[in-house]
């Protein structure tokens, strides 16, 4: 069974999408990090990250692999973990660029379409419904109002870098917004199939919860 959930920035995707995979038992797959993976790679060899055909050819020999952890799953990078550096303002920004090349996407959403062959999965990432697996027994797109995901991101990031602004934040994502709206190769649009959630306001154990009424029984 495959349940997709995507979305803009900030949507709270991945925190339900592992929520959803933990009390499913699934595996959970952040089709984000792939791309971001790709992004910090292109930056540690010093790459132009608008050299497609080198870009291309990082997607095509780095190695991916989420393994579990204590709290959210580790991303492996060339047998390292990369999970932090990941999440950075500075690779996600890295990640938009690379997630328009189209040789990186037809190398990731190959090895995504593997990934969900033969196992349950939960995956999130803007294209998981269109694209990736049009197919899917459940697609949720989920948005939000874009000063409350950029709360959220604030909430989070400043955890970490209390002199962020949020106003920067704001910036940010509008910024992100328009890049993975307007791409010409998979730009982040709803399937027509999909259920629309706006966690505008919402709890997520409230949006958790109503996704799993969604889902209905699952066989294993
Ligand atoms: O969800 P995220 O912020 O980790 O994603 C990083 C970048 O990768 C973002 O610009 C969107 C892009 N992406 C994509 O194009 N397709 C996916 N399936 C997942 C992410």
């Amino acid at each position: 069974m495959i349940i997709s959930i995507y979305g803009p920035a900030g949507s709270g995707k991945s925190t339900v999408a592992r929520l959803i995979a933990k009390r499913l038992n699934f595996k959970y797959i952040e089709t984000g990090s792939m791309y971001r993976a790709v992004a910090w790679k292109v930056q540690q060899s010093k790459l132009d990250p608008q050299d497609e055909e080198k870009v291309a050819e990082v997607a095509r020999t780095i190695a991916i692999e989420f393994q579990p952890g204590p709290e959210r799953q580790k991303v492996m990078v060339d047998g390292q973990d990369l999970t932090p550096v990941l999440q950075t303002e500075t690779i996600g920004q890295l990640a938009a660029i690379v997630a328009a090349n189209k040789g990186v996407r037809e190398v990731l959403v190959a090895q995504q379409q593997k990934m969900g062959q033969n196992d349950n999965v939960v995956m999130d990432g803007r294209d998981i419904g269109t694209v990736v697996f049009p197919d899917a027994d459940k697609k949720f797109f989920m948005v939000a109002d874009q000063e409350e995901r950029a709360h959220r991101r604030h909430a989070e990031i400043k955890v970490n870098h209390p002199e962020i602004k949020f106003e920067k934040i704001l910036e940010q994502l509008q910024q992100r917004d328009s890049d993975d709206e307007n791409r010409k190769v998979s730009p982040l649009v709803p399937a027509a199939d999909s259920i629309r959630l706006d966690t505008t306001g919402m709890k997520i154990q409230n949006v958790v919860a109503q996704m799993i009424e969604e889902i209905g029984p699952v066989h294993s």
